[in-house]
């Protein structure tokens, strides 16, 4: 296959890629816009830019498009989501998490997100989501890569038998191990727990995402036990801090000793704007805090950060589409990314930082010798993406169209 005249990412002018056994070969400047041709083995890019396909490096696809079962979320808290969400999860089936996660990825595919970090909730005897979730991502293997972390929704300590649930998701072939170290009854519980995170993920060579401080009480400073753990063990580029919302509460003198821990751990964060600042703030009188963590503040101090989606219609998200765009455009209103540098600088976001949080560099990113992985947006320029919030026209994986999308056309009839 080639693509010729795509519009490339911090490169000026066209560009023709030559894909030859599913990887990038050639990627040279092209001197002018050539003429359409119907050669079917020529996909024109008709002068629109070209990107590495979108990453959503934190969803909960085992809870996904159960909103309202048995009832909604009314108070739009957290903990009435866990409360509802104990409920439902004793109706799981094997095919009922299959066909949701499923239909969640294929709605992903069509805003093109080619790779996936979901949570999996083990806090359950039965191992039932595990189990359904582990044949999901075989299944999906030809249109995403997925990453499967066992997450201890109600927590280690806390949780009749969780730490063994939690081994024994690893040994049945979780990538990446989970904590949720503020929801355990008591901050030793949250310590101890974290701690042992860090050892099984040592003990079975796996990755560490913890859902860390998603609670709004500046006084949660579990990241501060992550980022030394990670620190300590040297193993900080497989560690990632999900929502880290107490974060947003810190006083500045403490995050400001807080950021060189973090720098030296060299971890990773995952923010979930519409997620955090629906749920947070909750209790909060007016002024209501915003709940998403210091996303610019990272980004200026060159820790990696990323964004995601965390729900789509589940217990704590009552809609969502799976769109990282429309996460970045909510973030980068919140956290107040848009100076016109930084909001070009964002779309790092959804595409580089969470490829590098998810660990899987070596397979992304418009490179000569890489898998010729790439989503066509009906934008010319990153800076249309993040005002126009474009649609995704094709998503391409190994070489192989998976998507297409006809862009929706308006008819001025005054
Ligand atoms: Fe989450």
């Amino acid at each position: 296959m080639i693509v010729k005249n795509a519009r490339l990412r911090n490169r000026a002018g066209l560009w023709q890629l030559r894909i030859v056994n599913g990887r990038f070969e050639q990627i040279a400047e092209q001197a002018a816009l050539q003429p359409n041709t119907n050669d079917p083995a020529i996909l024109d890019a008709e002068g629109k830019l070209l990107l590495p396909p979108f990453v959503e490096p934190h969803i909960h696809l085992d809870c996904v498009y159960t909103a309202g079962e048995p009832s909604w979320n009314q108070s739009g808290t957290l903990f009435e989501g866990i409360a509802l969400w104990e409920k439902r999860k004793k109706t799981l089936t094997h095919e009922d998490v299959k066909t949701r996660a499923i239909k969640a990825l294929r709605q992903q595919l069509s805003y093109g997100v080619q790779f996936v970090r979901s949570h999996v909730d083990v806090t359950d005897p039965t191992l039932t989501a595990l189990r359904a979730m582990l044949e999901v991502r075989k299944e999906v293997r030809d249109f995403v890569e997925l990453q499967l972390v066992a997450f201890p929704q109600d927590g280690i300590l806390s949780f009749e038998n969780g730490e063994q649930l939690l081994e024994e998701s690893l040994k049945l072939g979780a990538d990446c191990v989970g904590g949720i170290p503020h929801y355990e009854f008591t901050r030793e519980y949250g310590v101890e727990s974290v701690k042992k995170v860090m050892a099984l993920a040592c003990k079975y060579d796996k990755l560490v995402d913890i859902h860390c401080d998603e609670i709004d009480d500046g006084q949660s400073r579990f990241l501060e036990t992550v980022a030394a753990e990670a620190f300590r063990l040297g193993i900080g580029e497989r560690v990632t801090a999900s929502h880290t919302v107490a974060m947003h509460y810190y006083n500045n003198a403490y995050a400001y000793k807080l950021f060189r821990l973090l720098k030296l751990a060299g971890m990773n964060f995952v923010a979930c704007p519409t997620e955090n600042v629906h749920l947070q703030g909750r209790f909060d009188p007016f002024p209501k805090r915003r709940g998403v963590t210091r996303v610019k503040e990272l980004m200026e101090n060159d820790i990696n950060v990323c964004i995601a989606q965390d729900s789509i219609m589940d217990p704590w998200y009552p809609i969502g589409t799976g769109n990282p765009l429309r996460e970045l455009d909510m973030c980068i209103h919140i956290c107040q990314i848009m100076g016109y540098d930084e909001m070009l600088r964002s779309l790092d976001l959804v595409t580089d930082n969470g490829a590098k949080t998810m660990r899987v560099t070596d397979r992304y990113g418009i490179e000569e010798g890489k898998p010729a992985n790439f989503i066509l947006l009906d934008a010319e320029s990153p800076f249309d993406v993040i005002k126009n919030l474009p649609p995704v026209l094709c998503s391409v994986r190994n070489g192989k169209v998976l998507m297409k999308k006809t862009p929706v056309k308006t008819e001025y009839c005054v």
